[in-house]
């Protein structure tokens, strides 16, 4: 296999923002080379160099052995790059086919686009691909999934001898997943050269040739996926070990502390959207729920913390009736709450480190007194929080809005976790948090599991439901798909349940 592509010692930088200072990156003909890296190592921006979307500031591109020092956007498509973003750039009232001849239309005139040729071509085209798509959909109707082998194809009806795929499998199930990788395998069978970009190591070792490792915008190797494994690759990721891996001991739920009986809970406009809910959560126990984004989960966890009421149903927490108690008198019975968006409900932006670490804390004696804040008390509380949730910088007067989004995540479980809830109610507790927090923040609600939290956690990434649940919950159109033990299923019972199959 030739070699097609090469960076060399790319540098870039955003302002004060140094996102590459190191960027190497070679590829062969029909290979599938992954690139991964914690958020923020600088993929996207690699990538991106190479579609022509940013110049670099130093270092040199060179394809076919020509040496390049930066490219357009037309010169990337010239070349055959194709990138597939995460964002999908199709329009959704449009259909399929349309999308995908969009700029590049067969003409019977100047003016007239031969909409029939155009379908037999692509008909052909996506056969031989195996591509399952349907061209005469709408967009909007398809399920993510299909939009994104549309958006693959998109790309390679204009040419793309190398197809970048950015983070591709974030939005899937792991079925979609699957199909994802026959057609990425099929593409390497034709000679086409895949990158892909990606954080889960599982799937990294499924389907690459190559992996680069890049770690805050320094290149740290490239590997054969044939000689090298996860922990190395975390390690080389990291630039540490993980501190947990996911082999749990099986831990001895004790009493029921909060029940559900058949409730029903309404969505935006009316319509029931948690319909007919009955499940348990003991005292140490973890529940996950799972399902695709959309299925009722927002409904489900603003019901149990009292931002929703319940239409029908019952919800006892350590047999008092809550159904019809505001969010304040629940928080007071130690149910605490990590919402999905912290950003928006779950941080005072504005506010510093300290300010938001002691929000809960206006009622406590020992740091408030005739509505006077005890500084003393607020501040070595602050202290050891930071330090015992490991957040950084160890600043308490830093402002909340510069921190990372794995420290952001950190403040606000710190606060959650030192009010020692009964119940916590943790809603994406990871999402967009970079690896090495993730580890972090799992470790932390294990052990606050540990010490007898019951924790009920919803989550649309499938390797966390699995890592930390004792049992996991499937929601599936506001239904209860299924309740599984979580040493006795695996992602693919998972998945199945997750679009309403039932278990064979
Ligand atoms: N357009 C931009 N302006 C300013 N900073 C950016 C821009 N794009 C990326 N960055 C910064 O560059 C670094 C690398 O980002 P990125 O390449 O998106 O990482 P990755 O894709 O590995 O998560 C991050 O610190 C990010 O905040
Ligand atoms: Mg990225």
């Amino acid at each position: 296999m030739g070699k097609i592509l090469e960076l060399k010692n790319i540098k870039k930088s955003f302002g004060s923002v140094k996102a590459i200072s190191n960027g190497q990156f070679n590829l062969l003909e029909g290979e599938v080379h992954s690139v991964i890296g914690e958020n923020g190592a600088g993929k996207s921006t690699l990538m991106k160099i190479l579609g022509g979307v940013y110049a670099p500031d130093e270092g040199s591109i060179i394809y076919n052995d020509r040496e390049y020092s930066s490219l357009s956007t037309k010169e990337a498509l010239e070349l055959g790059i194709g990138i597939v973003h995460q964002e999908f750039m199709l329009i959704n009232e449009m259909t399929v086919l349309e999308n995908i001849i969009l700029g590049k239309e067969p003409k019977k005139s100047v003016s007239r686009i031969d909409f029939h040729t155009a379908k037999e071509e692509m008909k052909t085209f996506t056969e031989e691909y195996g591509f399952d798509v349907r061209l005469n959909k709408k967009v909007i109707d398809i399920p993510v999934g299909e939009a994104q082998r549309v958006e693959i194809v998109k790309t390679l009806y204009r040419g793309a001898k190398i197809m970048i795929l950015d983070e591709p499998t974030a939005v899937l199930t792991p079925q979609e997943s699957e199909k994802l990788f026959s057609v990425i395998r099929k593409l390497k069978e034709s000679g086409t050269s895949i990158i892909f970009i990606s954080h889960k190591l599982q799937e990294v070792m499924e389907i690459s040739d190559r992996i680069t490792i890049m770690r805050a915008g320094e290149f740290i190797a490239t590997v054969n996926k044939s000689e090298t494994n996860k922990g190395e690759l975390a390690k080389m990721m990291l630039g540490r070990d993980l501190f947990h891996d996911t082999n749990r001991e099986k831990t001895s739920p004790g009493e029921v502390c909060l029940l559900a009986e058949n409730i029903f809970v309404p969505g935006e406009r009316e319509l029931s959207k948690i319909r007919d809910l009955s499940f348990e959560i003991r005292k140490g126990e973890i529940l996950g729920v799972a399902g695709v984004d959309g299925n009722g989960q927002k409904e489900f966890t603003e019901a149990l913390i009292g931002l929703r009421p319940v239409e029908a149903g019952k919800i006892l927490f350590h047999n008092q009736d809550i159904t019809n108690l505001s969010v304040k008198e629940r928080r007071k019975l130690k149910i605490g709450y990590i919402p999905e968006d912290r950003n928006s409900t779950g941080l005072l932006r504005d506010g510093s480190i300290i300010d938001n670490l002691i929000a809960l804390k206006i009622n406590f004696k020992d740091m408030v007194k005739n509505g006077i804040i005890n500084v003393a008390n607020a501040e070595s509380f602050a202290d050891d929080a930071m330090e015992k949730f490991d957040i950084r910088p160890r600043k308490k007067r830093h402002i909340c809005r510069r921190l990372s989004g794995g420290n952001a995540q950190k403040v606000v479980i710190a606060r959650e976790l030192s009010q020692s809830p009964e119940l916590l109610i943790a809603c994406q507790p990871t999402r967009g948090v970079d690896i090495g927090s993730i580890d972090a923040i799992h470790g932390l609600l294990r052990e606050a599991r540990d010490e007898g939290a019951s924790i009920l956690m919803i989550s649309t990434d499938l390797e966390e439901v699995l890592a930390l649940s004792d049992r996991i919950l499937v929601l599936y159109e506001g239904r209860i798909a299924g309740i599984v033990e979580a040493d006795k299923t695996d992602e693919e019972e998972l998945g199945l349940l997750m679009m309403g199959g039932v278990r064979s």
